[in-house]
């Protein structure tokens, strides 16, 4: 018999699973979840890829199945991303704007196919440059042309809103971007289709996976593709809250951070800066990691994945766009 007095015992409240369950202050949730998926041209079965375990190039009717499982699932919303072919890229990244573009096809053919499933487009030109780069460049060829990229941004949002995109998301970092899509959008009357901005997203080395899974890196060949004139400085906190406020005020509906778990902290900090809904994008390096320590037996995939969302959600995300979504959905039925 211990003759030590601890009147307060705060394993009283972890003893047991339903204990624990009782007293949890965050859950992550299906309704929490976006999922990201490739759609490449022609047919067949997914293409893999490589860094990414479990994540395909998806011909237009595998995306639909895929879009099908995961909305079986109770997943709500999914992110499309687009696999040009080299021979459909240019420097000016003109297929963006071709109305039969492989991502407007695919818009059509999920929501026709699940019309409750919301559908979510990226907003930047790099899945159709031949320099890889999030926008066109000036005469120099060195820089992104800001205003002359945000004409371009606003024609494909209109284009994606008519194909049924019920939320559009710029990816790109352009100034004044977001206000220039909503100006097109209410003006071709798509009032109701919102805007998902990335409002903090950092130039990062965590894109590296999903760069191989689009091709803009195979795009900008063996030099390493440097967006550090665009995408924030990991090092700035402050100026990640000067877009936000940016981006809020310019009429975006939901403000994202990207990457996640190396940004918990910039999250946490908007958290209790703004009302608006958050989201943060669990990134393709980041589901790397993972996956690469557990085939090397060094992390439990599983409980690995899932303490790595609980971190986003605890941070302060109202939403996770995330390549885990369907196996924790999966997980949580
Ligand atoms: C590009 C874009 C990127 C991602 C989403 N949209 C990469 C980049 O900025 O180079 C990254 C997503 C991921 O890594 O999972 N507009």
């Amino acid at each position: 018999m211990s003759k030590l007095e601890i009147p307060l015992r705060l394993r009283r409240l972890r003893r047991t699973a339903s204990v624990r369950a009782l007293v949890q202050q965050t859950r992550v949730g299906v309704d929490d979840l976006i999922y990201p998926l490739f759609v490449r041209e022609g047919g067949g079965a997914a293409e893999p890829v490589a860094s990414m375990p479990g994540v395909g190039r998806h011909s237009l009717e595998g995306l639909v199945a895929e879009a099908r499982a995961a909305h079986e699932l109770g997943i709500r919303a999914i992110a499309i991303f687009p696999v040009t072919p080299a021979t459909k890229k240019d420097p000016r990244g003109r297929e963006a704007l071709n109305p039969k573009c492989l991502v407007l096809r695919a818009v059509r053919a999920v929501k026709k196919a699940l019309p409750d499933l919301i559908v979510i487009t990226d907003i930047a030109l790099d899945p159709y440059t031949s320099h890889g780069h999030d926008g066109v460049l000036h005469a120099n060829g060195r820089d992104v042309d800001n205003d002359a990229t945000v004409v371009l941004l606003a024609k494909m949002a209109v284009l994606q809103a008519e194909a049924g995109a019920d939320w559009v998301a710029p990816s790109d970092m352009m100034d004044g971007r977001v206000r220039a899509i909503r100006a097109a959008l209410d003006a071709a009357e798509h009032k109701g289709v919102a805007i998902l901005s990335y409002a903090a997203k950092f130039a990062s080395a965590y894109y590296g996976p999903f760069r191989e899974a689009v091709g803009s890196q195979q795009a900008a060949g063996k030099t390493y593709l440097d967006k550090r004139t665009y995408q924030l400085n990991p090092a700035n906190p402050r100026e990640a809250w000067r877009e936000a406020a940016l981006d809020a005020h310019e009429g975006a509906d939901i403000l994202m951070v990207k990457p996640a778990g190396a940004y918990l902290d910039i999250l946490h900090a908007l958290r209790q800066r703004t009302d608006m809904p958050l989201a943060a994008y669990q990134v393709s390096g980041e589901y790397a990691q993972i996956h690469a320590a557990a085939q090397l037996g060094w992390l439990d995939l599983a409980a690995t994945r899932d303490e790595a969302l609980l971190a986003i959600k605890r941070a302060g995300a109202d939403l996770i766009l995330t390549y885990f979504a369907k196996d924790v959905a999966r997980a949580l039925r």
